[in-house]
């Protein structure tokens, strides 16, 4: 097979960047998104100088203009797309916490729809966008940057890990970001694209906060496993280094 060719988006910093760093490998061109161009050329120069493919495309994810432009700079260099993680996110306020930003009934209605807007419908329309050209690949795997505290099962469970760790509007994005996942790996059941969603992990980033237990270094490795899944590999599945999570 020729050099597969990936896409992360919110590639820049943080888990997107420990993604692109951990699919280094000569097989792999590994494109990162970033909304500010000069910040992606920063992350663009470290993923080179550590040895990976790479390069950077200005994306903002929330900019319908920027997925057509992302179908076009794949569509117009590779005619195909084989891997794309769908990793920029946004939390809805510091993590953890108990202010109104994390509260069923307190929560501003703006903040839930500006999260919603950016960790669902965002990833829809981006993903339906290169869905096309995830087609044309031999082996199309899309990755969908979920969390253990989207899981409904868990949240309805006490005793569970994280019962009491709720913030609504980012939790219930990951939800349907998750029967995202469910779907459109259903309606591709008979394709070779396999469609799933990543727990990284509670990890140290900007979002994850210094209180996060594992380190940024081994928080690429489920997005980076579930881009690279063999052909015999699960698909409409909920994951964390290996590990099924319940929905
Ligand atoms: N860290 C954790 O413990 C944890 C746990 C579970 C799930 N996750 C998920 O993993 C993903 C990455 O998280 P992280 O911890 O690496 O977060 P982070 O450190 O805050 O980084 C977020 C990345 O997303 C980008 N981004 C945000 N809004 C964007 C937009 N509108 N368009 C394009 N890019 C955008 C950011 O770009 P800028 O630099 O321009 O802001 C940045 O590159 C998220 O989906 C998050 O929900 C994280």
């Amino acid at each position: 097979m020729s050099q597969r060719i990936a896409f992360i988006t919110g590639g820049n910093r943080g888990l997107g960047f420990q993604t692109a760093l951990d699919l280094k490998n000569p097989g792999v061109k590994v494109v990162i998104g970033s909304r500010d161009l000069a910040q992606g050329e920063k992350a663009l120069e470290k993923l080179r100088a550590a040895g990976v493919d790479a390069d950077v495309l200005q994306f903002d994810i929330t900019k319908p203009a920027d997925a057509q432009a992302a179908y076009d700079y794949f569509n117009s260099r590779y005619g195909r797309l084989d891997i794309l993680v769908n990793n920029a996110g946004i939390a809805a306020g510091e993590f953890p916490g108990t202010g109104p930003e994390h509260s069923a009934f307190e929560v501003p209605s703006d903040l839930l729809h500006k999260v919603f807007e950016t960790n669902f419908f965002a990833q829809v329309a981006l993903t339906n966008t290169l869905l096309p050209l995830i087609r044309k690949s031999p082996a199309g795997r899309i990755v969908n940057l979920s969390s253990i505290i989207g899981s409904l099962t868990l949240h309805a469970t006490p005793g569970s890990p994280i019962y009491d760790a709720k913030s609504f509007a980012y939790d219930a994005s990951k939800t349907a970001l998750n029967a995202y996942t469910i779907h459109l790996a259903y309606e591709l059941r008979n394709t070779k694209i396999k469609v799933n969603s990543a727990h990284p992990g509670w990890v140290k980033t900007d979002m994850g906060g210094p209180r996060a237990p594992m380190e940024l270094s081994e928080g690429g490795k489920t997005s980076a496993a579930l881009a690279t899944l063999p052909d015999d590999g699960p698909t409409g599945g909920f994951f964390h280094l290996g590990q099924p999570l319940p929905w």
